[in-house]
């Protein structure tokens, strides 16, 4: 299903740009189109361009949470918006107001649209990230020719994930930069490095693994593959090329020796997320309530405006563990240089 041991991971929000996927692909990756936050006609533009190649690439997908807040969690993040208020006046943002109408076409991402676009013009493979799909979509992108990629950090999720049907999981490790795939909760943060989540997977279920999360040069990609995975995931370590469509501002933090730490956060979006530790990281993560995706539209003005200023302070740096060995330059040259050692 993956035609390269090296993938490129979607990066949703602008990092995962037509140009990056074109030249990582160009260099050998299999590489994924980031559909989350885009509206369909967005994701199918985003498609064209690959689709015209000629060779297999994937669609990645958030799968919407399906049920309300639960009432402290409205009052949560009531609380936390006021808290918000001073930092988005000093970026010239105001909070808007707490809705909690998660039900709408934003709230869910899209989701009807999208996956009826992908039902409509198939596509090689769909992952999805944040959930599991439910098995009447996976059924439906198998009966037209898709291959489906579950995204997993436990071996209980990889469980879940095999029952649901799904052709392939990315095994997602805590050191990954960004939100986290993680749906059940309860789950202990993993404790163990990749290898040994990819080894434990592999125990449980016999689907094909992809490991992800940290890896930022080839020796580390070379264990996971040696323990059993048929690819690796790259994020972070093609941020800060040409092609990635990360801020200016993000890309020269990645290698601002200022930043010295990453951390796991919900201050940004209200799903655990790493990124690099910056001011609002350290004034917000204690508080910020598990309220995904309302938190990530409480601050998105605030952090609209800490762009619009280049200040890095109150933006969501997002950033694996490896974030220091991430290069500039083509895309193309990482891809190789990875690969070359695979
Ligand atoms: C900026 C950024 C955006 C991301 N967006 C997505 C996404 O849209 N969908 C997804 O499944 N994973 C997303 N991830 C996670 C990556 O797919 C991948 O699991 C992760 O980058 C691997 O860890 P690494 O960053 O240490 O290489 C994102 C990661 C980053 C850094």
């Amino acid at each position: 299903m993956f035609t390269s041991p090296l993938i490129a991971a979607p990066m949703a929000g602008g990092s995962t740009t037509t140009s990056l996927a074109l030249a990582a692909q160009g260099a050998g990756a299999f590489v994924f189109a980031a559909g989350g936050y885009k509206t369909a006609e967005q994701l199918a533009a985003q498609i064209a361009p690959l689709r015209a190649t000629g060779i297999d690439f994937g669609v990645n997908l958030f799968v919407p949470r399906n049920t309300a807040l639960a009432s402290g969690q409205a009052a949560a993040l009531r609380r936390y918006a006021a808290m918000l208020g001073p930092t988005a006046e000093r970026y010239g943002a105001v909070v808007p107001e707490v809705s909690l109408a998660w039900a709408n076409p934003q709230g869910q991402d899209y989701w009807d649209e999208k996956v009826a676009l992908l039902l409509a013009e198939p596509v090689p493979v769909v992952s999805f990230t944040f959930g599991l799909a439910p098995s009447r979509v996976v059924s439906a992108l198998h009966n037209v020719g898709t291959r489906v990629v579950a995204s997993v950090t436990s071996v209980a999720e990889a469980l879940a994930a095999a029952q649901s049907g799904a052709d392939a999981l990315v095994v997602q490790h805590a050191n990954a930069g960004g939100h986290t795939a993680a749906f059940l909760a309860g789950g202990e943060v993993y404790q163990g490095t990749l290898v040994d989540l990819i080894t434990e997977v592999r125990a449980a279920v016999s689907l094909p693994l992809v490991g992800a999360g940290g890896i930022s040069n080839a020796r580390a990609a070379k264990e996971v593959l040696r323990a059993g995975a048929v690819a690796v995931a790259v994020g972070t370590a093609l941020l800060r090329t040409d092609e990635s469509g990360a801020r200016a501002v993000h890309k020269d933090a990645l290698a601002d020796p200022r930043f010295t730490s990453t951390e796991v956060t919900r201050a940004f979006t209200g799903k655990p997320a790493r990124a690099l530790v910056n001011d609002f990281v350290r004034s917000y993560s204690a508080t910020a309530p598990n309220a995904y995706p309302e938190v990530h539209f409480l601050t998105a003005s605030l952090r609209a405006g800490a762009a619009a200023t280049n200040d890095p302070q109150a933006l969501n740096l997002w950033a694996g563990t490896g974030w220091k060995s991430a290069q500039e330059g083509p895309a193309a040259a990482v891809v190789r240089t990875l690969l070359a050692e695979l």
